[in-house]
């Protein structure tokens, strides 16, 4: 097989275990999976751009083959940029399919020597999308398993800034004794 440069395009709002199943599975095929996080993607996201390139920087440490960034405008020339021939993207379930053919085939009239590939993450993350995810812990809910635990963690001091203190020993203000006159 020739050697191929895969980029794997998303909002990754947060990153979820969905997209580092997809990214492991994606690094076996491909000689370097380019992980693309689209800026200005939604005019109010948990997590800044930064912030997320740094999350996925951390989960992916431990590939080697594997290349984080940020891009805006059309994917297809961002692929081009980085000497992309294809682009790999998930498919969880039947409703994932339309809108995934729509873009592959949009992508195709824009560039045709750029291909699109589908990859189907392991079943237990089937039902896991950033957007259920940020709903479910914005009110409260448990995002454990769907998520590594540094984004839980990140999200949830997102949520509850107070949240990254808690546990720690609490610093109790001392009150100078008054000498006597
Ligand atoms: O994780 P998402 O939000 O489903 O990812 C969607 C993404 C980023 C892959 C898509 O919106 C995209 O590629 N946007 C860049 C602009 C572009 O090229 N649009 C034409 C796509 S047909």
């Amino acid at each position: 097989m020739n050697k191929v440069i895969a980029i794997y395009p998303g909002s990754f709002d947060p990153p979820t275990n969905g997209h580092l199943d997809l990214i492991e599975r994606g690094s076996k095929m491909f000689e370097e999976l380019v992980v693309a996080v689209l800026r200005n993607s939604d005019k109010s996201p948990m997590f800044t751009v930064a912030e997320r390139l740094d999350m996925l920087r951390q989960l992916t440490r431990h590939l080697d083959n594997i290349r984080i960034a940020a891009f805006e405008g059309l994917m297809v020339e961002f692929a081009k940029s980085v000497g992309a021939s294809c682009v790999l993207r998930g498919i969880r379930a039947v409703s994932d399919y339309e809108y995934e053919l729509q873009m592959a085939l949009m992508n195709r009239k824009i560039e045709p020597a750029l291909e699109t590939v589908f990859m189907l993450p392991a079943a237990r993350y089937s039902f896991v999308s950033s957007r259920l995810v940020r709903e479910v812990a914005q009110h409260g809910g448990p995002v454990t398993d769907l998520v590594p635990e540094l984004v839980e963690q990140a999200m949830l001091a997102k949520i509850d800034p107070a949240h990254k203190l808690r546990g720690r020993p609490q610093v109790v203000p001392t009150t100078k004794k008054k000498r006597k006159a």
